[in-house]
């Protein structure tokens, strides 16, 4: 357990309505002093509604935001430990970068001196030395938000909030800007609040992501919690490639549970403790998730290649849909004979089946400890 002192944001209940709608719904959670905290959901989930309450650009209608172990009832926004960097990222493009970056400590009544030497060490920090004379239009997207990224750490806030940082870049510099914030915050030990609804964003940068839904979290937890022990359907559904099967639970196998979907299709699974509490019984509606990477497959049932597993793991038969390349995330979409139900099986690294055809007819199997299954509402 961590002690509140080690908590450099928390909010207790904090609540946000917009009219009858309520944006975020009573939301208690802590963030440690130094980590780098991710907020992944979907659009309209109230993701930049809870960093604007943090930011203290609206009240919450309930509750409490902390930061640094005080309230922040009534703290103005200039006023509290914190900065934002926007998604359409607001450089002034009059001001040259070294004037962008130090308009902060200006307005703070900090000296020329001691702005220029702290703007100067910045940049280079950054990776732009020297870049104080540039205009913005000089930059290319991703030094833009470096500088945007500088202008925000020279105030060494307690907690900098970023909404969609990347959003505006193209994918590969996202890429690359993916790891140089990692870089920078590691190296700065600020504590992030990280806004994405890209869900491989937050499970590369972050020590915690919360998954939120509706203005509530899921789930928080490490990238690999999220990944491996989902807590819910939406999380299981969101974080990653899952394949899902809905059916009812036809067997219960101590742990294990068979669901047998409308059309017939029965799969095998792990049962999980859902959001209510419950695990799917015999009868119950029922959602399994199983990830592609977690499936192999085969010409036929002996070239199978799973690993050691407590349970026997069923064989199923499928048709080759279609091949999906995409290097080494390469996957191929089958339809499982009887039912035609969609599954995808990620390709081994190897190569092995690269050359398959589609309409080819395969087997492939799963060990259902790797898969997950929760009980969705309903039973009949
Ligand atoms: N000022 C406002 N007045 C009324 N409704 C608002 C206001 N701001 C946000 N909302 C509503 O609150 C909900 C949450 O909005 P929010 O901007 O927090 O979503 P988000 O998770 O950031 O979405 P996105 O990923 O698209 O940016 C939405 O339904 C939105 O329409
Ligand atoms: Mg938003």
């Amino acid at each position: 357990m961590s002690a509140p002192q080690d908590f450099d944001l928390e909010a207790k209940s904090a609540l946000k309505r917009f009219g009858t709608h309520t944006a975020v719904d009573s939301l208690s959670f802590g963030v440690k002093r130094g980590s780098f905290f991710s907020i992944l959901g979907p659009s309209g989930c109230g993701k930049t509604t809870l960093l604007r309450m943090i930011a203290g650009f609206i009240e919450p209608d309930g509750g409490d935001i902390e930061i640094g172990g005080r309230s922040q009832r009534g703290v103005a926004p200039n006023r509290r430990s914190v900065n934002m960097v926007f998604q359409q990222l607001a450089l002034f493009p009059m001001m040259s970068v070294g004037e962008n970056v130090a308009y902060g400590l200006a307005r703070r009544g900090v000296g020329r001196a001691e702005r220029d030497s702290k703007v100067r060490a910045m940049l280079e920090r950054v990776g732009l030395p020297g870049a104080e004379s540039k205009r913005t239009d000089e930059l290319s997207g991703g030094q833009r938000q470096r500088v945007a990224i500088a202008r925000s750490l020279v105030l060494e806030p307690t907690l900098l909030l970023l909404d969609e940082p990347l959003g505006a870049l193209d994918l590969k510099l996202r890429e690359r800007m993916k790891i140089e914030l990692k870089q920078l915050q590691a190296a700065f030990g600020t504590t992030f609040v990280y806004i994405t609804h890209d869900q491989s964003e937050a499970l590369v940068l972050s020590d915690q992501v919360a998954v939120m839904n509706a203005g509530r979290f899921e789930q928080v937890g490490s990238p690999q919690e999220l990944y491996y022990s989902p807590a819910t359907p939406f999380v299981a559904g969101f974080v990653g490639a899952n394949n899902r099967i809905e059916g009812r639970v036809s067997a219960v196998h101590g742990a294990l549970v068979d669901v047998a979907t409308p059309e017939g299709w029965v799969v095998r699974a792990q049962t999980q403790t859902g959001p209510d509490g419950r695990k799917p019984g015999v009868g119950d509606a029922a959602s399994a998730f199983v990830r592609p990477e977690v499936a192999v497959l085969g010409r036929s049932a002996a070239e199978l290649d799973l690993p050691p597993a407590a349970a026997p793991a069923p064989v199923h038969e499928g048709v080759v849909e279609s091949l999906l390349f995409d290097g080494a995330n390469s996957a191929v979409l089958l339809r499982e004979t009887k039912t035609r139900a969609e599954f995808r099986v990620a390709l081994p690294q190897t190569g092995r089946y690269a050359d398959l055809k589609v309409d080819e007819r395969v087997v492939f199997s799963f060990a259902p400890e790797r898969a997950v299954c929760f009980a969705t509402g309903g039973h009949g």
